[in-house]
């Protein structure tokens, strides 16, 4: 179908990037109701696009699509100011979108980058774009394709006068949730808006607030899906179930307080066989997992911000070790299995899912610490409350437990961890000996459970008054005259002791 010249300032808005995640959002607005002027660099794919979705498909919406072969049409297409989308592959891709489509604009437009962008290049692009007279909105998208299709989570962040010329259709296509339960709200029918509901979406922080948010969500999804993947290896190999089993397991815990698009789609996954074998079909899945680099960006701040996160970075370096299969398949050979320990620790799958349930919590308790971190250090003013709030429904760590981190942002929205919320704390409390004991039995019998552990040792360290780090610093003093503070002594102020017996590296004669 060849594109006819779309009439100027026809379109509500414009979309650039015609990949899934494009296509799927230009769909959902266009069910919203908006004519949106659609353009990819490669022609055919845009007018497959138009053919594949011809204005039947919107009924009596009032949305369609119009495009165009040329970047200066789509743009001049659009009714002004022009509010334009670009999904495309972060970095470089999306500096040379911006740089064609900057020439072609004019003073109060705005460019939405809706992919999963460093924060960095957002704040950098936005003063770049500002400087030009053009407004500049970094959104988290989260949902994955379906999410796009018919309602993701949004996380923008730039100008407030950028985020109003984008909000009404933000909270159009947002995903809906139920204002008091957290529910997620579905539409009649896949893409029929959804009537009432709190739109997944807010406005995060002025520059790269929205994609330092995404990026800690992404950062959540990694150590989410890790405590997925360690229970999973608990039950097999401490509990020896089948993968049909876990599937049923997943499944049950779903209708609880784990109740979550991951733990959900982990049941469909585990129970899902491989048409080929017959072979349930994680068991053909070779087990070295792949990355795009935004948990690894999450784990990089919170070390440059110094915000203890250890259980999103073992997710990641998790991730790295499942990827080095011939290096661990040689070791599994060389080094072989753990001796029989001396003792064991019953396991129960209720004890699996509380070590699964307490480990969440303590990366979600990182995840919003590493948000206040960044917060202050990039004077942004997040509402943590409004960022659980907007998680609750279309992000890939939808859950309903997100609903309790809601409530206590409410009761205290300068909570400063998780863990010191009631409703957690009792959780814990609850838990806690179930939590040890996977953690124990993961120890005695040889299995691999860093974020489990990582996650116990966080709890077990951030409840903890004192801390080895005395000796740490006797030790700095004793080699390197580092100093220390004494506990008799006001905070701030150092002393050093003039070691006499003091051994230092011998010199050659
Ligand atoms: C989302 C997802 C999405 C994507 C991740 C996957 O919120 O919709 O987080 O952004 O699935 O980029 O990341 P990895 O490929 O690094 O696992």
């Amino acid at each position: 179908m060849a594109l006819t010249h779309p009439a100027a300032a026809s379109a509500d808005v414009g979309l650039i990037g015609l990949a899934v995640m494009g296509q799927n959002l230009a769909l959902n607005m266009a069910d919203h109701g908006h004519q949106v002027a659609v353009y990819n660099c490669t022609t055919a794919v845009t007018e497959k696009f138009l053919a594949d979705n011809p204005p039947a498909v919107f009924g009596t919406t009032g949305g369609g699509l119009v495009a165009a072969a040329e970047l200066k049409d789509f743009v001049a297409s659009i009714k002004r100011p022009r509010r334009i989308v670009i999904l495309v592959k972060a970095g470089g891709p999306t500096d040379a979108v911006i740089d064609g489509l900057t020439p072609l604009l004019e003073k109060g437009d705005v460019i939405v980058d809706g992919g999963n962008a460093l924060f960095t290049d957002t704040i950098r692009r936005e003063k770049a774009l500002n400087e030009r007279g053009l407004l500049f909105v970094g959104s988290g998208v989260s949902g994955g394709e379906e999410g796009a299709r018919f309602g993701p989570s949004l996380m923008p962040g730039g100008k407030p006068e950028a985020w109003a010329l984008l909000e009404p259709i933000w909270k159009d296509i947002a995903a809906k949730v139920d204002a008091t339960t957290g529910k997620p709200l579905m539409g009649a029918r896949p893409g029929q808006p959804v009537k009432g509901g709190v739109p997944c979406t807010t406005y995060i922080g002025t520059d790269g607030a929205g994609h330092y948010v995404k990026m800690v969500h992404n950062g959540i999804e990694y150590a989410d899906m890790e405590v997925i993947a360690e229970a999973y290896q608990v039950l097999q190999s401490v509990l020896h179930l089948s993968t049909a089993d876990c599937a049923k397991v997943f499944a049950e815990w779903n209708t609880g307080d784990l109740d979550s698009f991951l733990i959900e789609i982990t049941a469909d996954v585990l129970g899902h066989v491989d048409p080929a074998t017959g072979k349930p079909f994680v068991e053909i899945v070779l087990d070295a997992a792949g990355q795009k680099g935004t948990g690894k960006w999450t784990s990089t701040s919170a070390l440059d911000l110094g915000v203890p996160s250890p259980t999103i970075a073992e997710a990641v370096f998790q991730r790295y070790l499942s990827a080095k299969k011939e290096e661990r398949v040689a070791a599994s050979k060389l080094i072989g299995q753990p001796r029989a320990p001396a003792f064991k620790v019953p396991v129960t799958v209720t004890a699996v899912r509380d070590a699964l349930y307490c480990s969440k919590i303590a990366a979600y308790a990182q995840g919003f610490q590493l948000m206040a971190a960044a917060a202050k250090e990039n004077h942004w003013k997040l509402d943590f409350g409004a960022i659980a709030q907007i998680f609750r429904g279309g992000c890939i760590i939808r859950a309903r437990f997100l609903q309790k981190i809601t409530e206590a942002y409410a009761r205290d929205p300068n909570l400063a961890n998780l863990f010191l919320d009631p409703y957690f704390a009792k959780t814990i409390e609850a838990a806690e000996g179930n939590w040890r004991s996977v953690v124990a039995a993961c120890a005695l019998e040889g299995v691999p459970a860093p974020a489990f552990s990582s996650a116990l040792s966080y709890y077990d360290g951030y409840r903890s008054a004192t801390l080895p780090a005395n000796l740490i610093q006797g030790l700095r003093d004793y080699f390197g005259a580092h100093t220390f503070e004494r506990v008799d002594a006001p905070r701030g102020k150092f002393f050093h002791v003039d070691w006499p017996d003091a051994k230092r590296p011998q010199l050659d004669a």
